[in-house]
């Protein structure tokens, strides 16, 4: 290997989302074309790092990338300091930190670029912590990432839950039906909340507001007293009910596991037909929110984000994460990150702007 020349590690990890190829794409370009970097790009996620799949990216691997959905370079959930997964550390012989370590000195790598959400960044701070160079990139739909005021990935989803939105209500409105929409999110209400807002939905259901049965029927009865007999009800599917909220976590996860439905937004839809005698239809949107070409927004935050990992890297600055704050990217440190999740926190703007103009959040 050229001496003197940078060797910098690309890797994504955790649930997919629009942006990730964006991101890959402005680290890359800035890291070979403005700093002379050589970048390689890891298989997998952090799997990739423990079984040393990893190759040189040569430019034209990253043209062309921008617009595309999904991580050219494959993600995975590997928790390498949570011995679980497909292979323990029994099995493989030695501890997948330990053959992370191992893998980041013999591919001769000066950092790695961990792009990911809230475990990606977790584990880029223990990684950091045993001696390598690593900078974090923010990612996920969710945006509940702490230290960043957004993650590449939400105002894609954000869109694509918004626009599934739209279409609920011309339905809804043709059979005077309460249409019910499960979005994800399971730790954090973001992004039911702002797609909830921006599609004019009646109530928004998120995991920071535990529901009452009552005040649901209760927002959705008054609707229909005032000629309205057909609603849009948006459910995060972390969102529980004032009952569940109480329950420690274990009894909790052993009730959600226990329920007949196959997830949150049929039984709400179900309380909301029992409670109010209303015709009620669900819809889960899924995985079409993590699917598909990133928003011109998330394009240009991927990319920013990724030319200001790229700068971090020749300053030397690591053991630090991209972010976003007050509307300039700057770097935050990955202990202010790890093993926390970012909340919807009762005074967001987003939520008075709601409840200012009748959103009922069932609290
Ligand atoms: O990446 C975040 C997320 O999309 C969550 O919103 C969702 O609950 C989870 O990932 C789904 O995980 P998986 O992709 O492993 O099914």
């Amino acid at each position: 290997m050229e001496r003197g020349r940078m060797s910098i590690g690309i890797l994504t990890s955790g649930g997919d989302c629009p942006g990730l190829n964006a991101a890959i794409r402005g680290v890359a370009k800035a890291a070979s074309g403005e700093y002379g970097m050589r970048v390689i790009g890891i298989a997998n996620g952090y799997r990739g790092l423990i079984e040393g799949e990893a190759r040189v990216l040569e430019a034209a691997d990253f043209s062309g990338i921008l617009t595309r959905g999904g991580t050219i370079l494959g993600s995975s959930r590997e928790k390498p300091f949570h011995d679980e997964g497909d292979q323990t550390d029994a099995e493989l012989g030695q501890s997948k930190p330990e053959l992370i370590i191992e893998n980041y000195r013999r591919l001769g790598l000066d950092c790695l670029v961990a792009i990911g959400g809230n475990g990606t960044q977790s584990t880029a701070h223990l990684l950091s912590l045993a001696g390598l160079n690593v900078v974090g990139l923010p990612k996920t739909i969710d945006n509940d990432i702490a230290g960043t005021d957004v993650t590449f990935g939400f105002h894609s989803a954000v869109d694509i839950a918004t626009e599934a939105i739209d279409r609920l209500h011309s339905t809804a409105h043709s059979h005077n039906r309460v249409m019910v929409i499960e979005l994800m999110g399971h730790k954090a209400g973001w992004l039911a909340l702002f797609a909830g807002v921006a599609g004019g939905g009646d109530v928004i259901l998120i995991p920071e507001l535990p529901y009452r049965r009552e005040s649901v029927a209760e927002t959705l009865r008054a609707r229909e007293r005032a000629g309205k007999p057909f609603s849009i009800v948006v459910v995060a599917e972390g969102a529980l009910s004032a009952e569940e909220a109480a329950l420690d976590k274990k009894e909790r996860r052993k009730r959600r596991a226990a329920m007949s439905w196959p997830s949150i937004g049929y039984r709400i839809g179900a309380e909301i037909a029992g409670d109010t005698g209303m015709e009620t239809r669900v819809t889960v949107l899924g995985y079409l929110q993590r699917g598909g070409t990133p928003s011109p927004y998330d394009r240009l935050l991927a990319t920013g984000f990724g030319a200001q990992a790229a700068r971090m890297i020749a300053a030397g600055e690591f053991g630090k994460m991209v972010a976003m704050r007050n509307g300039e990217i700057v770097p935050v440190p990955l202990s202010e990150v790890a093993d926390r999740t970012r909340k919807v926190p009762p005074g967001n703007p987003t939520l008075s702007t709601a409840r200012l103009v009748g959103v009922g959040f069932g609290d």
